[in-house]
């Protein structure tokens, strides 16, 4: 027996990085997982998989429907997916906001609200959100991918008041800078990726990147039965970053 033996779980955005990495845990812990994606290709196999785009209300209730009927069930929602954006508060046409908040915020919502019903008749129901360290802790150049976790995290701590009477656990995961394939696409962007890399390693005081796997087992932690009593709270994973 593993501690999500029986339980079902949808992870958006769980075809590549940290989604990817949380979808393989819950299921070698025992979960039946549904993996949403745009391009859900790279989702883990044998993982159920269905393609969606968040910021899509027609794609989004679709894929949801399915992936519950192929589930039977909800337990557990990961809301994983998400996209980055850098500058200033002057960066950016508003139109590359709204993108961006279509995407990681409106995302969530769709996701969530395609997901309650099934949710409710769970009696191990739990949604975990993916959001940042720049939701708590201010970050130069990253005003509007912050805006946009912020608002995640304020969404996740009133969907915990909202739902804790119907059994329904809602709790945050704030990564701190994680090895994925969106910090590689970084760094290949980047002037001097060395110089780079190393700036990223160095503002977390443990002097390295956080890995995927790590904030995988902080997801499967909050969603599993031994995580009963905590609702409405705000896990950071961030080798220091926020907290020293
Ligand atoms: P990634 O780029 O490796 O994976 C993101 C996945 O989300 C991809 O499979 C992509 O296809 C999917 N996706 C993107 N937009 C989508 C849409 N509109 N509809 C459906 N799927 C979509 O990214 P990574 O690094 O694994 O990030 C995952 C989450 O973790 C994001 O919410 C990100 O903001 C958050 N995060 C990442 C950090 C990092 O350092 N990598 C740090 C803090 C938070």
């Amino acid at each position: 027996m593993t501690d999500l033996d029986g339980l079902t779980a949808l992870v958006t955005g769980g075809a590549s990085g940290i989604g990817r990495a949380t979808a393989l845990l819950l299921a070698e812990r025992g979960a039946t997982v549904a993996v949403l994606d745009l391009d859900p290709s790279g989702a883990p196999d044998p993982l159920l998989r269905v393609r969606a785009d968040v910021a899509d209300d027609a794609s989004v209730a679709s894929a949801v429907a399915e992936a519950l009927d192929r589930l039977g069930g909800l337990d557990v929602l990961v809301n994983n997916a998400g996209i980055g954006a850098s500058g200033t508060v002057e960066a950016g046409g508003l139109d590359e906001w709204r993108r961006v908040l279509e995407v990681n915020l409106l995302g969530t919502v769709r996701v969530t609200r395609a997901a309650l019903p099934a949710l409710r008749a769970s009696s191990a129901a739990s949604i975990v959100m993916v959001g940042s360290i720049v939701a708590t802790a201010g970050l130069p150049e990253r005003a509007l991918y912050s805006a946009s976790k912020g608002a995640v995290t304020a969404l996740a701590r009133a969907m915990a008041a909202d739902h804790v009477g119907e059994g329904i656990r809602v709790n945050c995961v704030h990564p701190g800078t994680v090895d994925t394939p969106w910090i590689g696409r970084l760094l290949d962007a980047a002037t001097d990726p060395d110089a780079t890399l190393t700036a990223l390693r160095a503002r977390q005081p443990l002097g390295r990147l956080v890995s995927m796997d790590e904030v995988a087992h902080a997801v499967a932690y909050l969603a599993s039965p031994a995580a009963a009593s905590v609702t409405g709270t705000e896990l950071a994973v961030d080798g220091g970053m926020a907290g020293l």
